[in-house]
């Protein structure tokens, strides 16, 4: 296509979020984002990033907007590092192809973003919004999959796994050069019964980014080093075990324990860090109490205090009329547009036995992957 003259093409995609079942939480290379441990992930299909990208030919800024504000590049270095390896790429496939012709011509991209949900604030927003700019560069310049989440993976880690449906390893690789960090899909089929809940406490940013809690952790922590030799390793086969035999309950229990062992890290750097708050916890023992005669949900935290539930799709609708009566949900559209989804009407008691407000619901099936 042309414009004003110049060579553009654009593409648009469609990214979920992803929430790691076992977290990614310290760096082994801050340049190249190589991570210290091994993570696996299952997509939230309802919560994307949907992303346009033009590639314009001639010297010109890239821009970035997200949800119609522009994004600051020059405090933002993440992009352009994403830019110019994408830049880096095209001319040496140019090169290769046509011997150094074209080699010099410029390009600049345009991004624009739209998240459907909280930038920043523990729910894994930059993971989607990268993934997304990769998965749209990977079309425009027909890169292949580990071009493509390198380039993802170099804006936020966790990006990387945000590129496939199914549930997702991320491999951190021994390699310097991180040639071999690379996520990969794992099932031959993805388990569709899978549904999550998103509950959302605090829709702020969060207090101590993850750049910088994983410096702390990785500098200050003892506990660290025993979780990355002999808890992740084992857990990551445990998942994919129990995610292949569909054994709820076995990946219910892993996932809990890493969520806390997580969030136990943080806790262990120094100064410590708390990403979970209250309302964190009046969650994790009101699922801790629905399972009380059988593991039928699990919790996991990221970086911050929102919580994302898993259950079963045969179980949602009796995890919802428990959870309608222990957390106050301030929105009542949230609790009638999933009541009629699933055909039910979830009523709220007069009172609760703690005070905690939960301020958006989302449900949502999980392990769809990008629409592009
Ligand atoms: O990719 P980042 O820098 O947003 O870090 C993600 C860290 C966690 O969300 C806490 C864990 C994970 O594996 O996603």
């Amino acid at each position: 296509m042309t414009q004003n003259g110049a060579r553009t093409s654009e593409v648009t995609v469609k990214v979920p979020m992803n929430i790691a079942l076992v977290k990614y939480w310290g760096k082994r290379d801050e340049q190249l984002i190589l991570p210290l441990n091994d993570s696996i992930s299952l997509t939230v299909d309802r919560l994307t990033a949907e992303t346009k990208i033009r590639m314009v030919q001639g010297v010109g800024e890239h821009t970035v907007e997200i949800n119609g504000k522009p994004v600051e590049l020059s405090s933002n270095k993440r992009y352009q590092k994403v830019f110019d390896e994408a830049l880096r790429l095209q001319r040496k496939r140019k090169a290769d192809s046509n011997g150094n012709e074209n080699g010099s011509i410029s390009y600049h991209f345009e991004v624009i973003s739209t998240t459907n949900f909280p930038v920043a604030a523990g729910l894994a927003s930059s993971a989607a919004g990268f993934a997304a700019i990769a998965l749209a560069i990977q079309r425009l310049l027909n890169l292949d999959d580990v071009q493509a989440n390198r380039l993802a993976r170099i804006g936020s880690g966790s990006a990387c796994r945000s590129m496939f449906g199914g549930l997702v390893h991320w491999k951190k690789g021994k390699e310097e050069d991180g040639s071999d960090c690379i996520a990969v899909r794992t099932d031959n089929e993805n388990w569709k019964d899978l549904y999550c809940l998103i509950f959302v406490f605090d829709d702020g940013r969060k207090k101590v980014g993850s750049s910088e809690g994983m410096r702390r952790t990785r500098e200050t922590s003892t506990l660290l080093q025993h979780r990355i030799e002999s808890v992740v390793p084992k857990r990551i086969e445990q998942v994919k075990e129990a995610y292949k035999t569909r054994n709820f309950e076995d990946l219910a229990r892993v996932i809990m324990a890493d969520s806390n062992q997580f969030h136990a890290v943080c806790l262990d750097s120094a100064p410590p860090i708390q990403y979970l708050n209250e309302s964190s916890w009046h969650l994790m023992d009101s699922v801790e109490t629905f399972n009380r005669f059988g593991v039928k949900a699990t919790y996991t935290f990221d970086a911050g205090p929102n919580a994302c539930v898993i259950v079963q799709k045969k179980d949602v609708v009796s995890f919802m009329h428990f959870i309608t009566q222990e957390l106050e949900f301030k929105s009542k559209d949230d609790l009638q547009s999933i009541g009629e989804e699933l055909g039910e009407t979830f009523k709220s008691p007069e009172t609760f036995r703690k005070p905690v407000q939960c301020s958006k619901l989302i449900l949502s099936s999980m392990g769809g992957g990008p629409e592009a």
